[in-house]
């Protein structure tokens, strides 16, 4: 049964340095795990914000998120963990990557928390890695990639246990046309093959081409360009 992920009536100020900045503002809208969504948006219209609320990484100031009906913010600690870990695999802008451990380890670590075998995570860790196109990265440190490599072991690690829904935050934002063209390929390949949702924010029309829905954030609303 395809899941959803659904907003209501979400709104995100922030107040710093006595200015008031209203960024979402009412936000209604249901993502439905059998589809992909695009959401584009000038910088600063709010894009990651929204995709920290959707995770529950951070609070909105009006609304509720909905995962498959329940809202998140009823999570206990336990089902918090089992949300980040099965239901929603996240790609941050920034890609956050342990410098301390090698590409494949900063991909498995997922799997070996969860109780996974070293040699099963490895197995897997590769073969994803391989589909990013960064088979001969395995051991280097993430400090020795560019940021559209690491970008994209970002996008192996999200999609290592197997999750309802990514959230990728401009997860093409580094690369150049090629091979952020195999990128979006291999996700959408992952909704194909094995269901998982996608909703991907973006200001490349080529990532906006390959999603079903394309959205577009503007004066804190969320607006469908195309369905
Ligand atoms: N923690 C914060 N404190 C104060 N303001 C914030 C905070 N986080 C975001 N903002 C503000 O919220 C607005 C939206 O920021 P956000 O990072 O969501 O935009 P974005 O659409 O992802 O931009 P970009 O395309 O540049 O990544 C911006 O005006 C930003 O300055
Ligand atoms: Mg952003």
């Amino acid at each position: 049964m395809s899941k959803q992920i659904s907003l209501e009536n979400i709104s995100k100020s922030f107040s710093t340095d006595n200015r008031f900045v209203e960024v979402l503002k009412n936000i209604t809208y249901s993502f439905e795990q059998n589809k992909s969504y695009a959401i584009s948006g000038v910088s600063g219209s709010g894009k990651s914000t929204l995709m920290h609320i959707i995770a529950g990484l951070e609070p909105q100031s009006k609304g509720a998120v909905y995962f498959d009906g329940v809202n998140i913010e009823s999570f206990s600690k336990k089902q918090k963990q089992n949300f980040l870990r099965f239901s929603v695999g996240l790609v941050f802008q920034e890609p956050f990557l342990i410098n301390e451990l090698s590409v494949l380890e900063n991909v498995i670590v997922k799997g070996l928390i969860v109780g996974q075998t070293l040699s099963e995570c490895k197995k897997r860790g590769c073969e994803l890695l391989e589909k990013v196109g960064l088979k001969d990265k395995i051991d280097s440190r993430p400090h020795v990639l560019s940021g559209g490599q690491r970008q994209r072991v970002a996008v192996a690690r999200a999609l290592f246990n197997p999750v309802d829904f990514l959230l990728a935050d401009e997860p093409t934002g580094s690369l150049d046309q090629q091979t952020g063209s195999e990128l979006v390929e291999f996700i959408c390949s992952c909704k194909q093959d094995c269901g998982v949702g996608l909703i991907v924010t973006s200001h490349d029309e080529m990532v906006a081409s390959a999603m079903d829905c394309v959205l577009e954030l503007k004066s804190g609303k969320l607006e469908q360009r195309i369905f």
